[in-house]
């Protein structure tokens, strides 16, 4: 088991739990229409929340949401918040932005799920084609299925057992990716992994980020089908590559026989074309999912002309609904509209360059806090996404970002920033622009944050 997380510098403890009850407090008294919906919710859904992570928000009880739109959210109990969040990167193209949602309106008039194409699907792969370089591209209706799949085709066409990650990644509830190394380096289940199918050291091999020479170990017995990676994690908070990684990585998984699976679900915040285009790396198969539907279900997956070819002629047709690759609604019209307008009119290049300005703005107010206070935290950003952290050096692998976590620390930041309109990611202190994210938005956080930083030193 992980230990549970607690650093966060010269924090005094005792003043800490004071003031997370302070906020919990007040947050329970100006939320009470949400606190309602809660305990409703509880009599029909475990933990009173649709899905089992929703539970995780601080405050004791998520708050329930009236309307959202662009970058703000209203609660029932009718607050206004900045959502820096955005439905953990689904929402990064703004909540219901207008070509979207005209889009999605359009096609369900006209045929919602079909299990057939229409003409958005090839125009989608096109403009995704453009984007990351790679000609052919599928489609389902998560980026975690998108893994899974991608994982399928790789053991499939190199005819071995074992996948390779990072440690601390997340690639969503993809069995193979539940597993890190502990103190003697042996390949275990993270902590957490509920009811894994098989000891996780049979289908993985695990590499900590940024490590050329474990990589190299890695694959030396020629038993890797994929190295599944992101370009630079973002799921315990960013740990950027270092120079030399990538060229690292491609290099080996060539020589080894092993297939490169990019995931850009997150990384998409460094560019319209993700990480891949804006470092020129170059997979043999690239996932991506949630923003791209601007919220509508979708996921994605895109090879190399050669895989496009050996993936059809090594399925039989007769046994192409039966292969653990699929998913009825996959590909459906909705989201490939969904899909079509958002990559078309929202998440443009254009749009991009905004983004990725209020990102170095919103770093630019967390730094300037940090420096204030001297407070020993770091401030990383990939483009228009930036997280701090309870460390005074950006991590350069996942368990050294994993090392300077503090649940009750980001719980009191989450919490304090929460009652005063500010929506951070719950599982890390993530924000994240979009298009309609304003100087503003990002100001509301840089002073919010100072007075949480105030506070707790004060
Ligand atoms: C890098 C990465 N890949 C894949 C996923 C899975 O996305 P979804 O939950 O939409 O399937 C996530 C989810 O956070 C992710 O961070």
């Amino acid at each position: 088991m992980e230990p549970a997380a607690r650093s966060g510098g010269p924090v005094n403890r005792t003043r800490l739990g004071e003031l997370t009850a302070r906020e919990t407090r007040r947050f329970a008294a100006a939320h009470p229409r949400c606190a309602a919906a809660h305990e409703r919710s509880r009599r029909s859904m475990p933990g009173g929340v649709p899905m089992s992570w929703m539970a995780k928000w601080a405050g004791g009880f998520p708050i329930a949401v009236a309307e959202a739109a662009g970058a703000h959210l209203r609660c029932l109990d009718g607050h206004d918040h900045v959502d820096l969040c955005l439905g953990d990167t689904g929402a990064m193209a703004g909540h219901s932005p207008a070509p979207t949602v005209r889009a999605v309106a359009a096609q369900a008039a006209r045929g919602i799920t079909t299990m057939l194409p229409g003409e958005d699907a090839a125009a989608v792969a096109e403009e995704l084609a453009r984007r990351f370089g790679l000609p052919a591209w599928q489609f389902t209706l998560t980026a975690t299925d998108a893994n899974r799949h991608v994982l399928r085709y790789a053991r499939h066409l190199t005819g071995r057992r074992k996948i390779a990650v990072i440690d601390y990644c997340y690639h969503g509830s993809v069995d193979e990716a539940f597993a890190t190394l502990d103190r003697s380096g042996a390949v275990v289940a993270r902590r957490g992994n509920l009811g894994p199918p098989v000891a996780p050291e049979l289908t993985t091999v695990v590499v900590p980020f940024n490590d050329v020479a474990a990589l190299e170990r890695a694959l030396a017995g020629g038993e890797v089908a994929c190295l599944l990676a992101e370009p630079a994690m973002t799921n315990i908070g960013i740990v950027l590559p270092e120079p030399g990684w990538h060229a690292a990585a491609r290099a080996l998984t060539r020589a080894a026989g092993t297939l490169l699976v990019l995931d850009e679900t997150h990384t998409l915040c460094a560019g319209p074309g993700g990480a891949t285009r804006a470092d020129g790396l170059e997979p043999d198969l690239l996932v991506v999912g949630k923003a791209i539907g601007g919220g509508v279900p979708v996921g994605a997956f895109g090879m190399t002309a050669e895989l496009a070819e050996r993936i059809p002629a090594s399925v039989e047709l007769e046994d192409v609904d039966l292969g653990g690759v699929g998913g009825t609604l996959a590909g459906s019209p909705l989201s490939l509209a969904a899909t079509r307008a958002t990559l078309a009119e929202v998440l443009t290049d254009a749009t991009f360059g905004h983004m990725v300005e209020l990102g170095r703005r919103w770093e630019a107010g967390v730094a300037g806090v940090l420096a204030r206070y001297g407070l020993p935290w770091h401030v990383t950003r990939l483009g228009c996404r930036a997280e701090y952290g309870f460390a005074a050096d950006p991590p350069r692998d996942g368990a050294a970002a994993a090392a300077a976590d503090d649940f009750a620390l980001q719980t009191y930041l989450h919490l304090h920033a929460l009652n005063r309109g500010v929506l951070l990611t719950p599982f890390h202190n993530m924000a994240l622009m979009s298009p309609a994210t304003t100087a503003a938005d990002v100001d509301r956080h840089t002073e919010v944050f100072d007075r949480a930083a105030g506070d707790l030193l004060g």
